[in-house]
């Protein structure tokens, strides 16, 4: 009789245990009501095919919409990447003469659409978490055309490790976001720049989502987040207040960099909200057309994109705004900065992906309850070799690399319902804003990124999958591969 009733308690508490995770993989899988007031509308198949057709044929010119060219010196660290590179094609675009950009970055130039543009542009190999490295790229000499002209310094390079949250791996986000910012500000002063601007993230707002919660609530506690820049005006707040390692990170360098203003060295933040896509090393959009194929756990998920052409043009906007003769209201702060548009859906990204695109896409959507499970292991498995170094010293194991590295909790938070609010940056100068006005809504910009990418992929319509190597490419597959789910997860 014992062993019986032991059978049926255990069947119970496992059946039980299934149901919770029913319900909280429901409550994931929920979206807001407010979400849904601020958004009501999702893309038409028309929509989406009368703009991909529109930009294809016209593409959107942000020429017209550049503040007006200035004799003055530009230094953009991480002008290789995606904003640093849109900064400097910009700055191009308005007139600066080429002699008169300097990319200060890890990384020489790539991009095919820099390549093309920026002949005359000064690059200089630099490591920002080496004091000296960014003094030598700051110190180098300047042609004597421009070498009177007062500096400004666009500072856009990170780390973004968006899964971690544990304080013991926190100097692999602080050492490049928050150390190499101080080396970069101080190089900045030395080399008398008097404006000096820095890429931060509107995901600083963003604060820890609970999603095991009870079987009676239906949606996971602090689900729709509004980001704006309230929380700057308070304290910095206690490390597990914020979604994550990163998170935390970039509020430390924003204070350090709006700390810094004074006369005679102006200072400002751009809050890019959320996902900045644009090129094909993007997280949102290029990362998917790359893929071809992702797994994802947030198709009803409501969430503003921000196109990198407009986040650069929001650089030069909040320049324009400090380098006035008086100082301005907005100096020594940092600015939300969207797509003009209300906050799509990922699904509506994903049909326009799998739509448009000339190579196949496709998004998987396993439960995501199984996916965060997957997420706390890795999480787990990585602390415990944190603790544990002697595993990786007797059996040679080790942390997974990328992407599944970032399949951690914190992941699950950033991509949640958020709603950027960046009425404080769309205010006038005298207002207190900079006058920001975005170029592109989120559909023109993901449709002008998708013709770009079937430009140069048009030749391998229909061949089948893009990925080269014979590396297994779906992130289940690579979860897998890293013996941390028992079997596929993907649809
Ligand atoms: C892939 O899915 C994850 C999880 O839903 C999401 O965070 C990421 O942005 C997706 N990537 C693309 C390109 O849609
Ligand atoms: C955005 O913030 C402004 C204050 O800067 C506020 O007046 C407005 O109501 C907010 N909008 C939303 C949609 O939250
Ligand atoms: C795709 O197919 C076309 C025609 O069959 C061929 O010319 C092209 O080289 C192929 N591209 C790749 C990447 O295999």
């Amino acid at each position: 009789m014992a062993p019986n009733s032991i059978l049926a308690a255990t069947a119970a508490v496992a059946f039980l245990g299934f149901l919770w995770l029913y319900r909280i993989n429901s409550a994931m899988k929920s979206v807001p009501r407010e979400a849904l007031e601020r958004s009501p509308r999702r893309w038409t198949l028309q929509q989406r095919r009368d703009t991909y057709d529109r930009v294809k044929k016209t593409p959107i010119d942000f020429t017209k919409h550049l503040p007006p060219r200035q004799d003055r010196r530009y230094i953009i660290v991480g002008g290789s990447g995606l904003v640093g590179g849109d900064i400097v094609l910009q700055l191009l675009q308005r007139g600066q003469p080429p002699a008169s950009i300097r990319v200060v970055d890890y990384q020489p130039i790539f991009r095919k659409d820099m390549l093309q543009h920026t002949k005359g542009v000064d690059f200089v190999k630099t490591d920002i978490t080496s004091s000296a490295s960014v003094e030598a790229a700051f110190a180098k000499r300047w042609p004597a055309s421009v070498a009177k002209h007062p500096l400004t310094v666009f500072h856009t390079a990170a780390v973004i490790r968006a899964g971690e949250r544990n304080k013991v791996h926190y100097d692999r986000c602080q050492r490049v976001n928050v150390g190499g910012t101080a080396n970069v500000l101080n190089a900045a002063r030395t080399a008398w720049a008097d404006i000096f601007i820095s890429t931060s993230s509107a995901s600083v707002a963003v604060t820890p989502i609970t999603f095991w919660v009870w079987p009676w609530e239906t949606s996971p506690r602090n689900y729709l987040q509004i980001l704006d820049e309230s929380d700057f005006d308070r304290p910095l707040r206690p490390h597990g207040q914020y979604f994550g390692n990163y998170g935390l990170s970039k509020a430390e360098a924003e204070r350090l960099v709006c700390g810094a203003n004074r006369v005679g060295f102006r200072t400002g933040c751009i809050r890019p909200g959320n996902g900045i896509y644009g090129q094909s090393t993007d997280p949102v959009v290029g990362h998917s057309l790359q893929q071809g194929n992702n797994v994802s756990w947030t198709p009803h998920v409501i969430q503003n994109f921000v196109a990198s052409r407009n986040v650069a043009l929001a650089h030069l906007q909040l320049e324009a705004a400090l380098a006035g003769k008086e100082m301005p209201k907005c100096a020594g702060r940092p600015f939300v900065v969207t797509d003009p548009n209300p906050p799509p859906s990922f699904k509506e990204l994903y049909d326009t992906l799998h739509e448009l695109s000339v190579t196949p896409t496709t998004t998987s959507f396993p439960p995501p309850v199984l996916l965060l499970i997957v997420a706390h292991m890795i999480e787990g498995w990585c602390l415990m070799l944190h603790h544990l170094p002697i595993l990786t010293k007797l059996f040679g194991l080790t942390e997974p690399g990328l992407p599944v590295s970032n399949l951690q909790p914190g992941v699950f938070t950033v991509s949640a319902h958020t709603i950027a609010n960046d009425s404080a940056a769309r205010k006038s100068v005298e207002d207190g804003g900079f006058g920001y006005t975005a170029v592109c809504t989120s559909l023109e910009g993901i449709c002008e990124q998708i013709a770009d990418w079937n430009r140069e992929h048009e030749a391998e319509k229909g061949n089948g999958s893009l990925t080269t190597s014979g590396e297994s490419k779906t992130l289940t597959e690579k979860i897998v591969k890293a013996g941390l789910a028992p079997e596929p997860v993907g649809a």
